[in-house]
């Protein structure tokens, strides 16, 4: 089965064509986010103007390194939440459109969901249950995946998701204006020794949930450095411990308590180095597989958006799909 699947859900303008799930076949993605760097921070009127700018192309360039005649597809898949309500827009009214002129059937897509089939790309063999957790920039879920769209919540974000600290953070420490989470991470690594060791909180730690709080983190860095002076990399890296801290411990519970054969992690955070190695390192002490994406399928693109249609396949009446901006990782498309 082969689908063509469109993700437009912030500022990536994204296409692919996928076979079996696992099979990338073609991927185009194109990003608005150096005009949100300028304007330091997304303007969302911007963002769906630049949707509309880049679809046709996308689309067309998508199919061109396809290579396949329309008629070969299976059919489609579309992101139709969350995210921006203008951007969604765009994407999910050209599937429809694409779908009424091909007459093939149309998958939504919950872009959470998307993120976790990150890992089916390349046919790895995954086990359930498997104990997922998805780091973005909207959204930290911790679900147990019992089977394809079965989820038990386990717990999530109360507050800030953890890219969004890590972006937010970046900003206040000057390295980036906008989804600085990458170049804080690279700016962290340069961080001889981390002399602020355990000066930052570790939110949520020590209790006895799956939740997760970012927003105090951020202030917690604004006091510090409005306190002393110290060098940027060595608070990105105290930033980095106390995020990865709390992100691999609370993981570390849930796979203590639900003994899954796997446990998986998507978004994009997950692309983050220090987070990597150190879930490889619990993983391995607790006899788990680990899967995570190569990190250009952490972070957006419609790849994954084209294997979570495929192991859900779901396709609605068109005229019954719509977006919805706030979707959450447990509701239904
Ligand atoms: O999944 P994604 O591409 O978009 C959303 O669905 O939100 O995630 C983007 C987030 C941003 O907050 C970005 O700063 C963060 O992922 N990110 C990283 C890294 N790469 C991307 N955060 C930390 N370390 C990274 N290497
Ligand atoms: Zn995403």
């Amino acid at each position: 089965m082969i689908i063509f699947s469109i993700e437009t859900s912030c500022d990536e303008t994204a296409c692919a064509v996928v076979k079996n799930g696992i099979e990338e076949l073609s991927s185009c993605v194109s990003s608005s986010s150096e005009l949100h760097k300028k304007t330091g921070g997304i303007v969302p009127e911007v963002a769906a103007r630049k949707q509309v700018e880049y679809i046709i192309p996308v689309v067309k360039e998508c199919l061109e390194k396809y290579g396949r005649d329309p008629k070969t597809l299976n059919g489609l898949a579309v992101t139709i939440g969350p995210g921006l309500a203008g951007s969604l827009i765009v994407g999910v009214e050209a599937a429809k459109t694409l779908s009424f002129v091909w007459d093939k059937p149309l998958i939504p897509v919950n872009h959470l969901v998307g993120h976790i089939y990150g890992n089916f790309i390349g046919g790895n063999s995954i086990q359930f249950p498997a104990v997922v957790l998805v780091v973005s920039g909207g959204h930290t879920d911790l679900v147990l995946m019992r089977g394809h769209g079965d989820f038990e919540f386990l717990g999530g974000t109360v507050d800030d998701a953890a890219g969004e600290a890590f972006d937010k953070t970046a900003r206040l420490l000057g390295i980036s204006k906008y989804l600085g989470g990458k170049k804080l991470s690279e700016t962290a690594s340069r961080c001889k020794k981390n002399i602020l060791l355990k000066r930052l909180p570790r939110p949520m730690l020590n209790q006895d949930n799956f939740d997760f709080s970012f927003s105090g983190l951020k202030t917690a860095v604004k006091r510090l450095v409005e306190k002393e002076k110290y060098l940027v990399n060595v608070v990105a890296c105290e930033f980095e411990n106390a995020v990865v801290d709390v992100l691999v411990a609370k993981t570390v519970k849930a796979i203590k308590k639900f003994s899954p054969k796997s446990v998986l992690l998507g978004g994009g955070v997950s692309a983050n180095t220090q987070l990597r190695t150190r879930m490889n390192l619990e993983a391995k002490k607790l006899g788990v597989a680990l899967h995570i994406p190569p990190p250009n399928l952490c972070t957006d693109n419609a790849v994954y958006i084209a294997s979570a249609a495929f192991f859900n396949n779901n396709p609605s009446d068109i005229s019954k799909i719509s977006i919805n901006p706030s979707l959450g990782i447990m509701d239904s498309t």
